[in-house]
């Protein structure tokens, strides 16, 4: 009996250690944000980061969780996609002319709060 009841308490320890929930950030928190990498800082700041920390824009915020998790959800490699061929609003290449897939990857694990930001 008493082993029964760990049961559903194990499951859930399986999901690994508690993450506080994502709060959304206002556009300031989200502007304050930049990739380590100078290069990638560098590409950020002239293509994504115009629309990506502005809301009128209708682009998720860069590091808000709240907003990413859901498109995070459809994989890196629909996101990838996404942003090489455009989508919505979002432009082919989020106008990064200068931008590798690599590159495109990385900035998007950072915009998406996977990446440490600076
Ligand atoms: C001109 C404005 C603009 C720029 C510049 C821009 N984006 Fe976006 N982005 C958007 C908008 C708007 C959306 C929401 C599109 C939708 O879901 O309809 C979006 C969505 C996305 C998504 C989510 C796609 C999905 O399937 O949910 C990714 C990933 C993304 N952008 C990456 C980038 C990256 C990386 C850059 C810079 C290299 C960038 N964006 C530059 C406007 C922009």
């Amino acid at each position: 009996m008493r082993r029964l009841l760990f049961i559903p308490v194990l499951a859930l320890a399986a999901c690994g250690p508690a993450e506080a929930p994502p709060r959304p950030l206002t556009a300031e928190q989200s502007a304050a944000l930049s990739p380590r990498d100078p290069r990638l800082a560098q590409l950020y700041a002239g293509s994504c980061k115009a629309c990506h920390t502005v809301k009128d824009s209708l682009a998720p915020l860069t590091g808000d969780r709240t907003l990413w998790d859901p498109r995070w959800a459809q994989g890196e490699a629909a996101l990838l996609s996404a942003a090489i061929q455009g989508k919505g609003g979002m432009p082919a290449g989020g106008q990064c002319f200068e931008c590798t897939p690599d590159d495109l990857k990385t900035l998007i694990r950072f915009m998406a709060g996977r990446e440490d930001a600076q």
